[in-house]
């Protein structure tokens, strides 16, 4: 089963474990999952257009369907 998710956020979580800063992905584009690895920053332009990713960093901008009432 396939399914769509929609990631709003474009940049990572930063998580404290003890002396270690963690950061994780909150883009969903990260190859390290669940660490951030940088990917993040092809989604600094997409203010409220959603975009749909292809695994080869390709992307195509959509009619966005999750729009709130
Ligand atoms: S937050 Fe996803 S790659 Fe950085």
């Amino acid at each position: 089963m396939s399914r769509l998710v929609l990631h709003e956020r474009n940049r990572p979580y930063v998580v404290k474990v003890g002396d270690q800063e963690l950061h994780l992905c909150g883009c969903g584009l990260s190859a390290n999952k669940p660490y951030c690895d940088g990917t993040h920053v092809k989604t600094v332009d997409e203010k409220s257009d959603v975009f749909i990713y292809d695994t080869k960093g390709g992307r195509v901008k959509i009619q966005s369907f999750y729009q709130n009432p």
